[in-house]
């Protein structure tokens, strides 16, 4: 099980907000709460500005926190010194969702992953260097006839082993992949997430694995939490959010991915959310989710929903699986009968 490994990562209601002027503020991540066991694949899935970015870059400490705790190793990443950032860095590596902007056009593939060693003045000898980037070259399935070239001459799935690669080469512990396939032509994803799962393995490696679809991070993650709008809704295995969806958003997201079985896929209910996403700059009050909930009730505009743990590790924030709330609303909290 997942749950008896060590917590490797400690998220404590994040927050970032962003000034985008005239007094108002931009709650871009607001009040995030998770762990992330050792050695396992934790997703976080949500639709496009929902925070997920500036959720990955406030736990790397490429942005400051405006709130909350990033502990690693019990550390708290935002309290560091440079040295113990430094050595932080070497085992905490982002992968990015871009391919083509996050390779820079003018260097060379060997001068590219070299870099991060360079900085960290890890080899004194060129020759033990270069034969470090070769070793890492194969391990993403290139070749060192590849160290000479530049990013254009790559395909876009080749580009992001570049990417992968270079993440690497400071021999990390984990790496947040901020949606690295989903650039990527479909034939190539599979191939991109085996590597990943390749890597994972052979390294021992943690992932936060960002998406905005559950359609291939169900696949590779051991756990999921599901974003909206700056704020955690669910957070459970992958399996039991698969099986036995708590939240009408993660409902929403599952009934969205195609179903391979044509007679299952014709019977099956799809959840369509209307609207758009609110902005996190003026979010509804209440459940951030309720101007989209097919299920709001008029307590969802007035309280904010509780962060409960309903099975074991299975998390949600939603009233209709509030006891308290339901009986004040005189209903029990049986979603399944409410739907
Ligand atoms: N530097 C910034 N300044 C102001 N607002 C920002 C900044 N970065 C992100 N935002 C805003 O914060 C919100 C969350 O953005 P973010 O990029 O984290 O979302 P995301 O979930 O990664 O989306 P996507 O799936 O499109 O990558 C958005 O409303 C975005 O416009
Ligand atoms: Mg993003």
């Amino acid at each position: 099980m997942t749950q008896s490994k060590p917590v490797l990562l400690s998220v404590r209601n994040l927050k970032r907000h962003f000034d985008v002027g005239k007094g108002k503020t931009l709650k871009a991540v607001d009040g995030l709460s998770f762990d992330v066991y050792q050695g396992e694949t934790f997703g976080l899935v949500g639709e496009s500005g929902c925070g997920k970015s500036t959720a990955g870059r406030t736990i790397l400490g490429l942005y400051n926190n405006t709130d909350g705790e990033v502990l690693f190793e019990g550390q708290d990443i935002h309290q560091m010194t440079d040295k113990e950032r430094k050595t932080f860095l070497k085992k905490m590596q982002m992968v990015f969702q871009d391919p083509y902007a996050s390779l820079n056009p003018r260097s060379t593939v060997y001068e590219i992953i070299a870099e991060p060693m360079e900085i960290h003045g890890m080899y004194k000898n060129k020759k033990d260097l270069r034969n470090r980037v070769n070793e890492l070259l194969e391990d993403v399935g290139l070749n060192r006839d590849h160290a000479n070239r530049y990013p254009h001459e790559f395909s876009g799935g080749q580009r992001q082993r570049i990417g992968i690669a270079r993440a690497l080469a400071l021999d990390p512990d984990f790496i947040i992949a901020d949606e690295p396939i989903s650039a990527l032509d479909v034939s190539v994803q599979a191939q991109v997430v085996k590597l990943f799962q390749r890597l994972q393995r052979e390294k021992g490696l943690t992932y936060l694995f960002i998406a905005h679809d559950l359609s291939m991070v169900k696949y590779i993650s051991d756990r999921i939490g599901v974003m909206y709008l700056g704020h955690l809704v669910e957070l459970t295995t992958s399996d039991q959010l698969y099986k036995k969806p708590l939240h009408p958003y993660t409902e929403a997201l599952l009934s969205a991915i195609p179903i391979p079985d044509p007679d299952i896929e014709e019977a099956r209910e799809r959840i369509l959310l209307e609207g758009e996403l609110p902005s996190p700059i003026d979010p509804p009050s209440g459940c951030v989710f309720r101007t989209r909930c097919p299920y709001a009730m008029g307590v969802c505009a007035e309280r904010t929903p509780r962060w409960l743990e309903k099975d074991e590790g299975h998390f949600v924030a939603c009233h209709l699986h509030d006891e308290e709330i339901m009986q004040e609303a005189g209903v029990r909290a049986e979603p399944a009968a409410v739907r």
